[in-house]
């Protein structure tokens, strides 16, 4: 049951748009790396993140498989992983919301261990520290997140 909930998650997660139309706000958001603090964002993700998404953004061992709480463990936000192919609306809700509370809103049941930090970062402090991800990534990854980005604010 739980692996069949976690494979249309992620089924749904890579749907794009229609699934995650209607979030938060109707206005989509964007994380600019240009007008974020990359330091302050650095600094948020060591403090707030690195623990489980890894020091060097490596993620888990086994990212892939769920632990035998059936919970995933925390994927890289390298470009090995998948935080790239979702626009920054999503990266934004998913931080600030958390994978539980944000699945609850589309009516799906998700036991996730990705914590929400919605009440202990500001929304500049998430999107600093969302903009230090991105601005890790190759140029090419960019350009690809950019695009999911923008295919969504359509
Ligand atoms: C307690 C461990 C933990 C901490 C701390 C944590 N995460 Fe996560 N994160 C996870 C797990 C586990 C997932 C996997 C998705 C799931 O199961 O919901 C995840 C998934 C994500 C995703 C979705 C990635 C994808 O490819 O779908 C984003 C974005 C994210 N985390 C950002 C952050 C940010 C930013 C911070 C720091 C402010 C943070 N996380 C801190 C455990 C954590």
């Amino acid at each position: 049951m739980r692996r069949a909930v976690i494979i249309i998650t992620l089924a749904a997660m890579t749907a794009g748009a229609a699934f995650w139309a209607g979030t938060t706000s109707t206005k989509m958001q964007t994380v600019s790396i240009e007008k974020a603090d990359i330091v302050a964002g650095e600094q948020i993700y060591r403090d707030y993140c690195a623990a489980c998404h890894g020091a060097n953004l490596e993620g888990q061992e086994n990212w892939r498989s769920s632990g035998a709480d059936g919970k995933l463990p925390a994927p890289p936000h390298n470009e090995k992983g998948h935080t790239w192919h979702h626009s920054d609306q999503v990266l934004i809700d998913y931080t600030t919301l958390g994978g539980t509370a944000l699945m609850a809103q589309k009516g799906i049941e998700f036991a996730s261990g990705m914590p929400g930090f919605g009440d202990e970062l500001s929304d500049t402090q998430i999107h600093d520290v969302l903009a230090f991800i991105k601005s890790t990534w190759p140029e090419r990854i960019q350009k690809m997140q950019a695009e999911r980005t923008k295919a969504e604010g359509e």
